[in-house]
């Protein structure tokens, strides 16, 4: 039936459509972290991330990679193609910050010589945990052959985000994505990208506190929070 809701998350909900093939995603206010053991809204954040990840979206989609956009339908809401997302959040790093600095001794903010590709199982009750290609392969999350497109998928898609936020004066940290096949089999980029899903640092701002542009601000307290998502969304669409 269309219209039904597929799936409610944390931060959008997925509705099917007349299409078997195309879901209606809904962004949310609500915010979490911490897998969820923080809880909060941040004002006007589904219709601020919407538009930022329609935007993204297209741009990659211009830059020839295939993602699960088809169109922004309403200011909060996006149609998308039905994907079977693989139980693997696929973590970019470009700037040690976050949880890698408490597991390896990083230093916040201290620069990688290269992009670091990481792999976390999508498993809220485990807790997301950082797994291997080995743990992949054991509990057949991916096939081998998807492995590798994955990684390159993921330094792809590093690669044309970091220039995209660059020119909006802003620097890619580190970002999660969700990949899905549709149902020819293709790897689709699905889910979303938001400053709730990238870390993003002002360029232009040394203060470790005062640079931060994206969820960091909700997860550590720092006040202003939908201020900065405001601003990362003028600049997203003004590129
Ligand atoms: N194109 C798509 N087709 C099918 N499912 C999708 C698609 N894009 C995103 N999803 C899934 O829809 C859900 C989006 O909701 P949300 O981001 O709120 O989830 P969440 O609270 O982060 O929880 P979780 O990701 O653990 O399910 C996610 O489960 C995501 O994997
Ligand atoms: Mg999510």
């Amino acid at each position: 039936m269309s219209g039904t809701k597929l799936y409610e998350g944390k931060a959008k909900i997925l509705f099917t459509t007349d299409d078997p093939n195309i879901l209606l995603s809904r962004y949310k206010d609500d915010a979490t972290a911490f897998n969820a053991l923080k809880k909060g809204t941040i004002a006007n954040k589904g219709e601020m991330n919407c538009a930022i990840a329609s935007h993204i979206f297209q741009y990659l989609e211009k830059q020839g990679l295939a993602t699960h956009f088809i169109q922004q339908v309403s200011p909060n809401e996006m149609q998308v193609s039905a994907v079977q997302i693989l139980p693997i959040e696929v973590v970019v790093r470009n700037i040690a910050a976050g949880s890698i600095c408490k597991r390896l001794g990083l230093p916040q903010g201290q620069e990688l010589k290269q992009p670091l590709v990481e792999f976390f199982y999508k498993n809220d009750d485990l807790g997301d945990p950082l797994i291997t290609d080995a743990h992949v392969a054991m509990l057949e999350l991916a096939t081998p052959e998807q492995v590798v497109q994955l990684k390159k998928l993921a330094l792809d898609i590093n690669h044309h985000l970091q220039a995209f936020f660059d020119r909006c004066s802003l620097i890619l940290v580190d970002f999660k994505v969700e990949i899905g096949t549709d149902a020819s089999g293709r790897l689709l980029l699905a889910d979303e990208i938001s400053p709730d899903t990238c870390r993003l640092w002002d360029k232009a701002i040394a203060d470790p506190s005062d640079r931060i542009m994206d969820k960091d601000r909700f997860r550590q307290d720092l006040g202003n929070i939908a201020e900065a998502y405001q601003e990362v969304m003028k600049r997203v669409l003004a590129v």
